[in-house]
């Protein structure tokens, strides 16, 4: 028998699948996949950093003497000796962070989805910084809130923007560490701020934290989560200090909050597997990551110089772009008549790529402006690169 379907495309798809848009970003990423390209759109960690000896020797460990356990369904919550340990790697002297205050998640773009699920509702206001990571402004888009943009500089978001803007808000989403898009850092001083800020107007802090270990100096400045441990939700992640194949991350937040999330995140997934849990417990517990982050570090600062050198020499003077102190891009802001969207089909035809802006911004899109990345291209092809953009941009002056 053969049975005749109506074509797909007229079964009716929910309405909040019509929030959903693909990120900009991958379908640039895959114009740039082509090997003549010299690509600094991607977003992804130098594959010369994975581990893949110590992973492949925790795998073998954890399957050779637990791999009942590994295989096995396992608690929502997370695997207990990770939670602990992240527990432990994020507490101070001055406030202790409890294992029961983490909820390990299947990537930290999972721990977004996740409170967005239980925090946002249609129309809810969302405070972002200007500009802010599109995969944030994607997961949450999807709950259907009202995105406002909070005053932000060189430095970061302004605090005093809170008092006004936040008053009826229910989240503010930061990205105090070598930002991105912008690779910019919060001040001491605004994280102090900010946090008073949210606190007084009882709005939930989001520190979204996967490159805060990637300082290129060895003075991090301190997190917000240990400044206000009952007023942040901070979310961490393996994917920038390990791997990102493996999906692991963590949300630490008051334990009232992460009931709820791990209620979304079991109608989810159930939990986070298992077997890569217990695996990257192994390949950490033993201080494995104090060894190895020095070495991303000092990896990633010698081609973020390389690309700071570069543009220096070949950019007009008419650019201006940030200098990060660690983290993996930098964010070049071009003359207001230049919209970065063409350029880019122009750089792409001279195999050169970069991402555009706009869709970094949740309202008013400055399309002047660029996001590179540095860490899986080597100096002398970022030399080369930045010559080719630098000409581009020269000839539209
Ligand atoms: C700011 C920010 N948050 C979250 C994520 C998601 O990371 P994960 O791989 O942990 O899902 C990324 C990934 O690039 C990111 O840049």
């Amino acid at each position: 028998m053969k049975i005749e379907n109506p074509n797909p495309l007229q079964w009716h798809f929910s309405k909040r699948s019509q929030q959903l848009k693909s990120s900009a970003i991958r379908e640039i990423l895959k114009i740039t996949m082509r090997p003549e390209i010299t690509s600094f759109a991607g977003g992804l960690p130098s594959p010369a950093t994975f581990p893949v000896e110590q992973m492949k020797a925790a795998f073998d460990k954890v399957l050779s003497l637990q791999g009942k356990i590994a295989l096995q369904y396992g608690p929502t919550d997370g695997y207990g000796p990770l939670r602990e340990w992240v527990a432990n790697s994020l507490s101070t002297s001055d406030g202790k962070i409890l294992p029961e205050q983490v909820l390990m998640v299947s990537g930290s773009q999972q721990g977004l989805d996740l409170l967005g699920k239980v925090m946002i509702d249609e129309g809810s206001k969302v405070l972002v910084e200007t500009p802010s990571y599109l995969g944030a402004l994607q997961a949450f888009s999807v709950y259907g809130p009202e995105f406002v943009s909070l005053p932000s500089d060189e430095q970061g978001l302004i605090p005093s923007g809170v008092d006004t803007l936040g008053k009826d808000a229910r989240l503010l989403y930061s990205l105090p560490n070598f930002q991105n898009p912008t690779g910019r850092t919060l001040p001491l001083e605004r994280r102090l701020a900010l946090v008073e800020a949210c606190a007084r107007n009882g709005l939930p802090l989001i520190e979204d934290d996967p490159y805060g270990a990637l300082s290129y100096r060895n003075d991090p400045l301190p997190k917000m989560l240990n400044m206000n441990p009952g007023g942040v939700i901070y979310m961490g992640s393996f994917s920038k200090v390990l791997t990102p194949g493996i999906r692991l991350g963590y949300v630490v937040a008051p334990t009232p909050l992460i009931a709820k999330m791990e209620q979304a995140k079991q109608a989810t997934d159930l939990h986070t597997a298992q077997l890569t849990q217990m695996v990257v417990y192994e390949a950490i517990k033993d201080g494995f990551l104090d060894q190895h982050i020095p070495t991303i570090r000092k990896l990633y600062a010698d081609q973020c110089q390389a690309m700071l050198d570069a543009l220096q020499t070949y950019f007009p003077a008419a650019a201006s772009w940030t200098r990060p102190e660690g983290g993996m891009f930098i964010w070049v802001t071009l003359p207001d008549h230049i919209d970065t969207g063409e350029l880019l089909k122009e750089a792409v035809e001279q195999h050169v790529a970069f991402v555009p802006g706009a869709p970094f911004y949740a309202n008013a899109p400055q399309k002047n402006t660029l996001r590179l990345s540095f860490v899986t291209v080597p100096p002398e092809k970022i030399r080369v690169g930045i010559e080719r953009l630098g000409k581009l941009i020269a000839s539209k002056l």
